[in-house]
């Protein structure tokens, strides 16, 4: 089990920030070609592989869900957060969003053509994660992809370093470790995306998105 504690810390947090978040992130995909360029080979592997349904998995006010509709993928979000649900039904009444948590999804096994984890795995505490990427591997259909982002630790040495994120408490995860643990998972990377710090960033962390399949 999830510990209670964290999820539902993150889950308040995210409540209390999510009128902020969603005006501040409604337009997040505009201005990043790289992000939009991370999705769309995202979207096309999913495709390729039988283009079954997309959970978008801590969806948060839903504008990359959408993004995901608009590639042509049956794409619906999922969030611990009530409010984070609401505000994305709001903004998108044609899309499905349901509360739910990553740790136990209310997903039939084998299902999904695609997952996608967008900094949403970065607020479960380190020895949780594992539980996790099992359900990410459980929800997927055999062939299907995960794209997951996060931010990087900078030392191999402390494979997760806790860092200030303003809304919850978050981890962040040296590549190589997130991609064994994924393979032990049954999830093998299939390429990663690292985009360098740039000076107006708040905060001077690599971002890593990484594709991944299931065997
Ligand atoms: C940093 S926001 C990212 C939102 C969105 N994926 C994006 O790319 O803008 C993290 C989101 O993940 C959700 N979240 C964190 N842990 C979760 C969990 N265990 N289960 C479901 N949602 C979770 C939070 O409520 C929050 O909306």
């Amino acid at each position: 089990m999830v510990e209670h504690d964290a999820l539902s810390a993150t889950r308040e947090a995210y409540d209390a920030a999510a009128p902020t978040y969603a005006r501040l992130f409604r337009d997040t995909l505009r201005d990043s070609p790289l992000d939009r360029a991370i999705l769309g080979a995202f979207a096309e592997a999913v495709r390729a592989s039988g283009d079954g349904q997309v959970a978008d998995l801590g969806c948060g006010p839903g504008p990359v869900t959408a993004y995901l509709d608009e590639l042509g993928l049956a794409a619906f979000g999922v969030d611990a957060s009530p409010v984070m649900i609401k505000l994305a039904r709001q903004a998108y009444p044609d899309l499905r969003f349901d509360v739910g948590s990553m740790a136990a999804l209310n997903i039939a096994d084998g299902v999904l053509g695609g997952v996608l984890s967008r900094w949403s795995i970065i607020h479960t505490p380190p020895k949780e994660l594992p539980i996790i990427l099992a359900e990410f591997h459980r929800v997927l259909a055999p062939g299907g992809h995960l794209l997951v982002g996060f931010s990087a630790s900078d030392d191999p040495s402390h494979p997760t370093q806790v860092f200030d994120h303003t809304v919850a408490p978050a981890y962040r995860w040296w590549p190589d470790h997130l991609a064994a643990m994924l393979r032990k998972s049954g999830l093998a990377e299939v390429a990663r995306m690292v985009r360098e710090p740039q000076p107006t960033d708040r905060r001077q962390f690599q971002e890593i998105q990484l594709l991944a399949r299931k065997a």
